[in-house]
């Protein structure tokens, strides 16, 4: 393979675990977040990882998310045993990492470790707790990547539970946890470690790497794990999630002809790879529809790039632009502009299903816009920023029923939140490029638009959006944040360009990093490049007076201006 994939997985990887956000703190906000999302995620369970700087932290992460758990990754140089004790995590896993508990141990409170709450070490993280236990660390031979066949023990733990020796592991030389504490029990060994497994009452360990596909057990060690040793009980494996969402989907649609709002973001993308998944088991007829107006220039390419032509999918750009104008007029608010782009929307979506004589429309709505829209969030703690998202609430009607008859509405992942279903994204194969787009909102330009929505402040809002792309583009900043806009303001700036004094309107730009949207900060952009960003704005954008970078994150702001 593997090792391109590896690499492949690791790069890409890398770069989305810049945009992760860690815990470093527990307070009562946090404590109230955490509950939100939990409620959410339909979970009374979270397990703790903390990373010790290892390459495949991300690994452990994606592999705790594959087998259905949720997990938190928490800090280990700021997360102290008094704040795991708030959590309340069912386990705690350890990840490896360039330290040494020899003799540069990393920033770690042991405390953790007598909580009593399982935990699973994995390399640096094994040694760690063989440490503690009273086992001796030394320094091993060079470091180097190999696979080794795994000798289980006799009586070996749970964690290796249906482990055999046809099964290889990952192993990297380094430092070598010795046989000499009666309080650590070995249950395993390699070639080239003695106590490659080991367990301590609650506390547990190997000396590999499970979480790369390299190691054909790994999965089974973090199912053992979770569900043998931690006791967790709610299960959402990405994969049983999209098999299940498939087989509704066929039982749903056979041989009905199927209208999808396809936008050509993560959501949208994904409920059409499920479309497709499900047509391979009974054929049915999907109708893909673009909707063009109130978007930035490369989303039209990006949508047309991976669905037109498609032999499963019959792909159709509507442009609206003219609706969406005229409907927009006079609409001051972004309340306004919300309802007013919905009625376009809604309109357009329902003459497509005229016209096809669709069964029935299939949208890509997430549970956060549906809790998003319909007024307050979970526990109500939060204050509730509510805004009408454009794919909930509306009503589609059966072909010439006269708006009688209401038609099917679909959404497949209206449980699920932003990574949970690029999770279920990742399983059916759509495309890294459409699974880590960033969001964009439904309503499109209009809410990046200060007070009415011309036709001028649309090409001026184009513009600003490509300039953006560009530079994070090329700066490399595009993959560390989670997403990035503009808003044009209404207010003039004056600004000399040239000998001739003029004005321009006032630009704010933001760009943040986050997980799923709940939260957001700021991202951290060097000053040089916001400078080169304002500079360009400035002066290749007629209309532009001057150019602002929002510091502000979520709470304190939220993401989008309203
Ligand atoms: P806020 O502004 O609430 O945004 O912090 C959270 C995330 O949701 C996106 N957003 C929307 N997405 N329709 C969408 O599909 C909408 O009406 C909408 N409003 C906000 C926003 O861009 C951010 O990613």
């Amino acid at each position: 393979m593997e090792w391109l994939t590896l690499f492949f997985l690791h790069v890409i990887w890398s770069q989305i675990l810049k945009t992760m956000k860690t815990l470093t703190k527990v307070t009562d906000s946090v404590l109230t977040q955490l509950k939100e999302e939990m409620v959410l995620r339909k979970t009374s369970e979270v397990f703790l990882l903390f990373s010790f700087g290892s390459q495949f932290s991300h690994l452990i992460a994606q592999m705790m998310a594959r087998i259905g758990v949720f997990c938190l990754e928490a800090d280990p140089a700021k997360i102290t045993a008094n704040d795991v004790g708030q959590i309340n995590p069912i386990g705690i896993v350890l990840s490896g990492g360039p330290h040494s508990v020899v003799d540069d141990p990393p920033p770690f409170d042991l405390g953790i470790l007598g909580i009593g709450i399982p935990v699973f070490g994995i390399c640096l993280g094994f040694q760690v707790i063989a440490k503690y236990v009273g086992a001796s660390v030394i320094h091993g031979a060079l470091r180097e990547l190999h696979t080794y066949q795994l000798r289980k023990l006799d009586g070996a733990a749970a964690l290796l539970k249906g482990c055999t020796e046809n099964h290889q592991v990952l192993q990297s030389h380094g430092d070598m946890i010795e046989t000499n504490a009666v309080s650590l029990v070995v249950t395993a060994s390699t070639e080239n470690a003695p106590v490659a497994a080991g367990e301590s009452g609650h506390l547990h360990g190997v000396q590999f790497h499970p979480e790369v596909p390299d190691t054909t057990c790994g999965e089974l060690i973090f199912t053992n794990f979770c569900f043998g040793i931690c006791g967790a009980k709610d299960r959402f494996p990405s994969k049983d999630v999209a098999e299940q969402k498939v087989r509704e989907l066929v039982k749903e649609l056979k041989g009905k002809t199927v209208l999808l709002a396809l936008s050509g973001g993560t959501d949208s993308s994904i409920v059409a790879y499920l479309l497709k998944k499900a047509r391979e088991f009974y054929p049915f007829d999907i109708i893909g529809i673009y909707i063009k107006g109130l978007d930035r220039s490369k989303d039209e390419q990006s949508v047309r790039h991976f669905f037109e032509g498609q032999p499963w999918l019959t792909f159709e750009v509507i442009d609206a632009t003219r609706d969406f104008l005229s409907e927009l007029q006079g609409q001051k608010t972004s309340a306004l502009k919300r309802k007013a782009m919905k009625r376009v929307y809604q309109k357009v979506l329902q003459g497509a299903v005229d016209h096809y004589k669709a069964d029935c429309i299939v949208q890509g709505t997430l549970n956060t816009d549906v809790t998003e829209s319909g007024g307050g969030m979970v526990t109500g703690a939060r204050t509730a920023t509510i805004k009408e998202h454009h794919n909930v609430g509306l009503s589609f009607f059966v072909p010439g029923s006269n708006s009688e008859k209401p038609l099917p509405e679909i959404t497949p992942l209206v449980d699920q939140v932003k990574d949970t279903g690029r999770n279920i994204g990742q399983e059916i194969g759509v495309p890294v490029e459409l699974l880590w787009r960033h969001p964009f909102p439904g309503p499109g330009l209009s809410i990046r638009i200060s007070d009415e929505v011309t036709f001028e402040k649309l090409r001026i809002s184009r513009q600003v959006h490509e300039i953006l792309d560009e530079e994070l583009a090329k700066a490399g900043h595009d993959k560390a944040v989670w997403q990035y806009g503009a808003y044009v303001t209404n207010e003039q700036h004056t600004c000399s360009k040239g000998d001739e004094a003029v004005s321009g309107l006032i630009l704010m730009w933001w760009a943040v990093t986050s997980v799923n949207g709940f939260t957001a900060e700021p991202a951290d952009l060097p000053y040089k490049f916001r400078r080169r960003v304002a500079q360009r704005l400035e002066t290749e954008i007629r209309g532009i007076g001057a150019v602002c970078y929002r510091d502000s994150g979520k709470p304190g702001a939220t993401i989008e201006v309203g």
